[in-house]
């Protein structure tokens, strides 16, 4: 039995389990600021320290196991040491991983990509999405002339200057700021906002304002046809299409940021989207950093060294033969048996999640598509970011304490809600994670019941009060 302080508890038992990760988060911070370097994977007291992968498993300092719900924030799709995977980067490391010149495993990768996504008709590669959205967003400019982008509030697409643009933050409510006022974080220059547009996520009506106002010196607009980090959001029927159309009447480009949704087989190709470039990188690696970018050939011909005036697109390990022998026995085990298996895994995990909240009279959602989901507390599921900031507002310590709950049980997840499987995943994973998170949620409902009374039912608000 657990205290009647589900919070404490909650930490306690944290603290207890994980003294190994404690040692390693002191030592780490001793060289890296707070002990972590990804931002995304920092959370309090200290993060589990992963030691490690196995199949769809992870292990932490302490030697415990977790079922991974989280494949490094959707980068992984084939598990943690696919023999297969595992043998071609063992081979390809005997025979070196960056030889400095052109290798058959650039153009190899790369014919398997086009052929998963055929709007990219010529590909360069890259080491990550950030270079890869970097680099589209260049390519349109170089072939415009114009600098202005369009992109959406809380569209993530990395951390260089403009990506960090608008990037998480929406307007705080109370600041009488319009949500599409560019927001740049900090130590991003003033400069590089005045070149961006913002507009909120399914909402072509701001869209075309936008681009009436400002369309004849946009680039492009580029966007997640998912909103990711935004809060798991599905672009609505017809909206990326519609996007798409506006820029092409004012003379720009669409750029459709696929970097996570890759995962969806990609998400262009279910819904019959042809954007003029794409940018992947994530599953394409297979476990080892990789990024691309490409689209129609007539625009990535300003890349052709043996034209005129080529962008100038270099990288000491862009298109490394390590990264793409992962990427090319990645590909070759992704098709539409292990798409369509993420997305019944994905179907099958956002019933099971709705069914839990509903169960424990906890007011919560479950959102995403295909192998890509999110669980948000709240009435209502969000339509763009400033909704999925309004549900999270308040909400840090709840969403920690689920988090938390949730490693005690065995599942590896991330504070922020996001929830990706691989394809060795089983259904059965599925239920019985589905079937833990009841569980969590139930454990929970004391401290709703103090803190967030709003996200009770009344009839498991009155169990909780019955039971004190
Ligand atoms: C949609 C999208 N674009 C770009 C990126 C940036 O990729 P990277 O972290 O490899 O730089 C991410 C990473 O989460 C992403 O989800």
């Amino acid at each position: 039995m657990r205290s009647a302080d589900p919070a404490r508890a909650i930490r306690e038992t944290y603290l207890a389990a994980t003294p190994a990760s404690a040692a390693a988060a002191r030592r780490a911070a001793g060289s890296l600021p707070g002990g972590d370097t990804r931002t995304m994977t920092w959370y309090a007291p200290y993060p589990l320290f992963l030691t490690h992968g196995e199949g769809t498993r992870v292990r932490d300092a302490d030697g415990r196991w977790y079922e991974d719900m989280l494949a490094n924030y959707g980068a992984l799709a084939h598990g943690h040491d696919h023999p297969a995977l595992v043998a071609a980067v063992t081979r390809q490391i005997s025979r070196g991983t960056a030889p400095g010149g052109p290798t058959a495993a650039q153009y190899e990768h790369a014919e398997r990509l086009r052929a998963l996504t055929p709007s990219m008709e010529r590909i360069r590669y890259c080491n990550s999405g950030t270079e890869a959205t970097m680099w589209a967003v260049r390519t349109a400019r170089a072939h415009t002339g114009r600098d202005l982008i369009v992109k959406i509030d809380g569209g993530y697409h990395g951390t260089h200057e403009w990506g960090q643009v608008s990037a998480f933050f929406t307007a705080p409510e109370d600041s009488g700021d319009a949500p599409t006022r560019p927001r740049p974080a900090r130590g991003v220059p003033a400069a590089t906002a005045a070149d961006v547009a913002v507009v909120p996520y399914n909402d072509i009506r701001t869209a075309a304002t936008t681009f009436d106002r400002i369309g004849d010196r946009v680039a492009a607009v580029i966007v997640e046809p998912v909103l990711g980090v935004g809060g798991g959001i599905p672009s609505g029927p017809g909206y990326i299409a519609a996007l798409g159309a506006l820029a092409h009447a004012h003379g720009a480009l669409l750029i459709l940021d696929e970097c996570a949704t890759v995962r969806l087989g990609p998400w262009q190709r279910r819904h019959g989207v042809v954007p003029d470039l794409t940018t992947h990188s994530k599953v394409i690696g297979g476990g080892l950093p990789l990024g691309a970018f490409g689209g129609r050939a007539d625009l990535m011909a300003v890349f052709d060294p043996a034209g005129p005036d080529p962008l100038y697109h270099a990288s000491a390990f862009g298109g490394n033969s390590l990264s793409l022998a992962a990427g090319i026995a990645a590909l070759d085990r992704f098709g539409q048996r292990e798409i369509a298996h993420l997305d019944l895994l994905g179907e099958r995990l956002r019933r099971g999640l709705d069914a839990a909240a509903r169960a424990t009279g906890v007011h919560g959602h479950a959102v995403g598509e295909g192998g890509l989901s999110y669980f948000h507390f709240g009435d209502t599921p969000p339509r763009d970011a400033a909704a999925t900031a309004r549900l999270r507002r308040g909400r840090a310590e709840l969403r920690a304490l689920l988090h938390l709950d949730l490693l005690h049980a065995g599942y590896l997840t991330a504070p922020h809600g996001l929830l990706c499987q691989h394809v060795l995943t089983e259904p059965a994973t599925i239920d019985d994670f589905t079937a833990a998170y009841a569980t969590c949620l139930d454990r929970l409902r004391p401290y709703l019941a103090d803190h967030h009374p709003e996200l009770l039912t009344r009839a498991s608000a009155d169990t909780v009060r019955a039971a004190i």
